[in-house]
């Protein structure tokens, strides 16, 4: 199958923010059946993030507020070109950045990247304190982000979006006017709190995160669904898959890849391994002869 021009193995794909950066956890999960990486969201300085513990699971997922931590674009850039140097992949770039200046200087430097593709995180929700709302909440940010962007990258461009924004099918056309290549959907949820009560405080420093893993599944299931309704550009569908039947409810919906993030931390690395097995056992009981033939097919009442 392919996505954006480019063939892939299978549409399960690794979401941002989970393994990191490192060349080698990137190309495991390329050899365990996934079809692309994306890296870590890459600022163009170095930020350490915030302090631990920056993880808490409950019994629905996980609540996250890592705080963007990442070594800069440039050293960020240098695991792609390992990555792609020794291996046959596809890579997703994921870049964050203050005001849409940054976001056209990391558009530049990922230019001159192997990297496949440019993701850009418009809607990480745990750097509120620094950087205000996210853009994906702000209809007129996405616009000028997009548009900066895709004025100077020579990558197919992905605008990651938020299931907090009142309206996500609006800043989803918006992205696709603008000029985006393809939407990635959803970022983490919430804010959310875990609470150990024996301490009597909050799990996170931080006191609170974005919500992932299985309890959002239903809600990026209907919003990927009204978004790919209303746009003609590719949606990397992701929120809540760990197994193959999410993935597959996820391409019905309308996503043309699916994203895995949560799950690597309950199943381990070979859940890419195990999902796509599990999908294709679904897919010849059912009679489906390719990935592509699950996109968008659900038929609503
Ligand atoms: C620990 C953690 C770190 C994350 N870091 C990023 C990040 O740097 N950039 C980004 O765009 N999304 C980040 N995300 C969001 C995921 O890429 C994904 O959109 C979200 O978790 C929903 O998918 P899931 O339910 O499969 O985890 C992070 C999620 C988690 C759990």
């Amino acid at each position: 199958m392919q996505f954006l021009g480019k063939v892939i193995p299978s549409p399960l794909t690794l979401a941002s923010g989970i393994l990191g950066i490192s060349f080698s956890s990137l190309q495991r999960v390329i050899r365990d059946g996934a079809g692309m990486v994306t890296t870590k969201s890459l600022s163009l300085e170095p930020r350490i993030g915030h302090e631990g513990p920056i993880i808490a699971e409950f019994e629905g997922g996980l609540v996250n507020s890592v705080g963007l931590t990442n070594p800069g674009i440039d050293d960020g850039l240098l695991e792609v070109e390992k990555f792609h140097n020794e291996f046959a992949g596809v890579s997703i770039v994921s870049v964050f950045g203050a005001n849409s200046e940054e976001f056209v200087n990391l558009a530049r430097a990922v230019n001159h990247s192997k990297g496949d593709f440019l993701e850009l995180n418009l809607s990480c929700p745990n750097v509120e304190d620094e950087f205000k709302r996210p853009f994906a909440l702000v209809p007129e940010k996405i616009t000028e982000i997009v548009t900066a962007v895709k004025a100077v990258s020579n990558k197919p461009v992905l605008a990651k979006l938020s299931p907090n924004a009142n309206d996500i099918t609006l800043m989803a056309m918006l992205a696709e006017q603008a000029g985006a290549d393809g939407l990635t959907m959803i970022n983490t949820l919430g804010h959310g709190m875990v609470i150990d009560a024996i301490a009597r405080r909050p799990v996170l420093r931080n006191n609170f995160g974005g919500i992932s893993g299985p309890c959002i599944k239903p809600l990026a299931l209907k919003l990927i669904r009204d978004a790919y309704k209303q746009v003609k550009i590719p949606i990397l569908g992701t929120g809540g898959v760990s197994n193959g039947l999410d993935a597959v409810e996820m391409m019905m919906a309308g996503a043309s890849a699916v994203a895995i993030g949560s799950a690597v931390y309950e199943r381990g690395l070979d859940v890419f391994k195990i999902t796509r097995m599990e999908m294709e056992a679904f897919m010849s009981e059912h009679g489906y002869e390719d990935y592509t033939d699950l996109i968008g097919i659900l038929e609503e009442n």
